[in-house]
């Protein structure tokens, strides 16, 4: 039987078997009203004849008594009267009863004898009556009796009645159910699964097909979503086999998320690999009564995270987001990415206390622009060192629990927050393999002389095995700092460090971006300039040429620089006031930090400033967009852009020039990067120009405007290559390479020198 039918059979049933039962109680119920209605009548019109009959009986007065019956035998519905005397034989009875009756009826002579009243229903002369008899008695003695016989076949006909309306009911019912059923099995399930089928037969024929669209009622939508993601894997699955086959065709060697996980894999013996950091990859917010998941804006993010994607293991990091602990399990953990699992984020919890002091204090007042020359003075309080330590401390408990049990464990720590951590580890667990990748610059000896805790950091650094900065520029500006500052050894040749018999190579190690990973999910644009014009509808703005600049808000990169440059250059060159605008995402970034405060309210007012000083109808020179923005909305402004510009002051690599280049696969468009940026020495076919120069910067956006099309081409594949071929997964692969041929040596703490 098809599944439509069942479906209808079954509802069917069940309707049918609730009206027959609620059609039961309710004839039953009608049985018994109506039967101790003809009881109450019964009793009643006999108690209300008892006087006058009593004196007639007495004196035998039959005809007198014929004529009562004859007058009340006539009602509604009641069939007759009969009396009797003290032996049961008939004194008067109605005319239409006479036959019937002439016989006492059992119950007649029971009642004679007993002397008490009694009613029952019986058929009499083929129809169903109610008997009602009442002795008649003077003074205790029985003198005879009274029998009221009602009519009682109606009560038979009402029940049918009610059985019949119950069933037409049923009928109307079944025939509704049937319909209606049809019709959702048609819309609601038969149509989606044969959209769905068809889909699949596409997918399977390998005709390209966007994903699979339910709206997020609908009863297949949680499938849908399903579907569409393991079409996703298999996709990238077919795409990822085809490029390797490619690859091996052309013996060429790029790094793959496939390659990356086998790499692992082989390195790891299988086991598992260990992240940590300070930010988190996702972090759990509510909006309302809604929860929001959000990919925090930063470099360290959007390098990591494709490979913990491609080799699975867990991450550790500061639960920082406000419902953070609503959805982790008991031991803090919990799958990500949310909607397709990879790999286990481990939540540490520190209380407001130790973020102020490590977080905002001690990592970013101190640390950060200590090693960003960017002049922004760095403040050290002791407070915060303490509080510093004991983050080190607690992100030291949460690792050594987590590593329980793994022999040789590989921990990647990361950045300026835990330049401690490598040492505690290593004490606890001197079989671990660790390596700190420090992802922003580091200063020169004299700048990092101010630093009141430089040994600590410095020999908690060195507890690890492998050091990794962005460029050799970094790495040589480190050693020459452990030289100055701290008693070891240098091995100029191998670039390590020997203190206390333990050994730590310092390389560097340039990161990158996912290429081209990062942006798969995404279905492809239909060009630039078609979306172009849209995109600045919607943020108020017309204009022909667009520059962009996607930032985390930070003194360091290079904001305001950039909009005076802006400025100059509409100065300048006239002819592009109306013509270009410039849009500015900026993620609001440690704002309880008085100078990030300060310098968000800086560039609105600039902002402000540049604005009204070429105020025009319908353009705005720049738009600036203050809010935390996802891959997915940022994919647009790269790929509709003329240009983007990355005008750091100073920074370690800079991903954003990165990911610029890795968005182009239209092969088109300008980076314009600061010379201070790690990146400018990978790229150097961007427009490479001094941040603080504000002319040369403003000569370089007309240069990049008016740039043929032939050059930008040629100078974005060339970038693309790079990207490519030195994309973040040879970034892990070669530091995981570096960390397997550490030769681990047993040692003993000793004391800080
Ligand atoms: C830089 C740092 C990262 C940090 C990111 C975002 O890229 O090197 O460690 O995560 O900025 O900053 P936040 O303070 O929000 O983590």
């Amino acid at each position: 039987m098809r599944i439509t039918a069942r479906l209808i059979v079954s509802l069917i049933v069940v309707v049918a078997s609730v009206a027959a039962f609620s059609a039961f109680f309710q004839v039953r119920q009608e049985r018994l009203r109506q039967q101790e209605d003809i009881e109450r009548r019964s009793r009643l019109l006999a108690q209300s004849l008892q006087e006058s009959v009593e004196p007639l009986i007495e004196k035998g007065a039959v005809k007198s008594l014929q004529r009562l019956v004859e007058k009340f035998g006539n009602r509604e519905r009641l069939a007759g009267v009969a009396v009797y005397d003290v032996h049961g034989a008939a004194l008067a009875i109605t005319a239409s009863l006479a036959s019937a009756l002439s016989q006492p009826p059992r119950a007649i002579l029971e009642a004679l004898s007993a002397g008490e009243d009694s009613g029952e229903f019986e058929v009499l002369n083929g129809s169903r009556v109610h008997l009602y008899v009442l002795p008649i008695q003077d003074d205790g003695k029985t003198l005879g009796a009274l029998a009221i016989i009602y009519d009682a076949s109606f009560i038979q006909r009402q029940l049918a009645r009610i059985w019949g309306h119950a069933f037409l009911r049923v009928l109307v019912q079944t025939v509704l159910i049937a319909l209606v059923t049809l019709l959702i099995v048609r819309w609601s399930i038969m149509g989606p699964i044969a959209r769905t089928a068809e889909w699949m037969k596409q997918l399977r024929a390998g005709a390209a097909s966007a994903p699979f669209e339910f709206s997020k009622e609908d009863l297949f939508a949680p499938i849908a979503k399903e579907v569409s993601t393991f079409a996703r894997h298999l996709a990238a699955a077919k795409t990822a086999a085809e490029r390797e086959a490619r690859l091996r065709e052309k013996a060429e060697s790029l790094w793959t998320p496939d390659r990356l996980r086998e790499h692992v894999k082989t390195k790891l013996a299988g086991q598992p690999l260990f992240v940590i950091s300070n930010r988190e990859p996702y972090m759990h917010m509510r909006q309302g009564r809604r929860l929001e998941v959000i990919v925090p804006a930063g470099g360290l993010v959007t390098a990591m995270e494709p490979v913990l994607r491609a080799c699975g293991g867990t991450w550790i990091a500061h639960g920082a987001g406000d419902a953070d602990w609503e959805v982790v399990d008991g031991r803090a953990r919990i799958r990500v990415p949310p909607d397709d699992p990879h790999y286990t984020l481990k939540r540490v919890a520190l209380s407001k206390e130790i973020e102020d002091g490590y977080y905002y204090g001690f990592s970013n007042e101190g640390l950060w622009p200590l090693c960003h020359i960017a002049h922004t003075r760095p403040v050290f309080r002791a407070e915060d060192w303490v509080q510093y330590q004991a983050a080190n401390r607690r992100f030291a408990e949460a690792a050594i629990e987590e590593i329980a049990g793994v022999e040789n464990p590989y921990v990647l720590i990361q950045d300026y927050h835990f330049a401690l951590l490598p040492r505690l580890l290593k004490e606890k667990r001197p079989d671990a393999r660790i390596a700190i990748f420090w992802h922003i610059p580091w200063p020169n000896p004299e700048a990092f002389g101010i630093c009141p805790w430089q040994k600590e950091l410095l020999y908690g650094m060195l507890g690890a095995d492998l050091i990794g900065f962005h460029t050799q520029f970094h790495c040589n500006n480190f050693l020459d700092t452990v030289d100055r500052f701290l008693e070891s050894r240098i091995d100029w040749e191998r670039f390590s460090v020997i203190k206390e018999g333990h050994g730590t190579l310092v390389k560097p190690f340039p990161i990158s971006v996912a290429f081209p990973a990062a942006f798969q999910d995404i279905p492809p644009q239909t060009g630039p300039a078609a979306d172009r014009a849209a995109l600045l509808k919607d943020i108020g703005t017309k204009a022909e040429h667009l520059g962009v600049g996607i930032e985390r808000m930070d003194y360091t990169k290079g904001v305001l620089e950039r909009l005076r440059a802006i400025e100059r250059f509409l100065e300048k060159y006239p002819r592009y006031q109306g013509r270009f605008s410039f849009v500015q995402i900026g993620a609001p970034s440690r704002t309880h930090i008085k100078r990030y405060h300060d310098f968000l309210g800086e560039v609105e007012a600039e902002v402000e400033r540049i604005n009204w000083k070429f105020k025009a109808p319908d353009w705005k020179p720049v738009v600036f967009l203050k809010k935390h923005h996802s891959h997915q909305e940022i994919l647009p402004f790269y790929k509709a852009a003329d240009l983007c510009m990355v005008t750091s002051l100073h920074d370690g690599m800079n991903l954003v020039a990165k990911e610029f280049a890795a968005s182009r696969d239209d092969e088109d468009g300008v980076l314009i990067l600061s010379r201070f940026a790690g990146a400018s020495r990978e790229l150097p076919d961007a427009l490479i120009v001094n941040p603080y120069d504000i002319e040369e910067t403003a000569e370089a956006i007309r240069a990049a405007l008016e740039m043929g099309p032939g050059e930008r081409t040629e100078r974005m594949r060339k970038m693309r290559q790079t990207v490519k071929e030195n994309n973040v997964f040879r970034w892990a692969g070669n530091l995981i390479t570096e960390l397997s041929q550490v030769r681990l040596e047993p040692r003993t703490a000793e004391k800080i020198s």
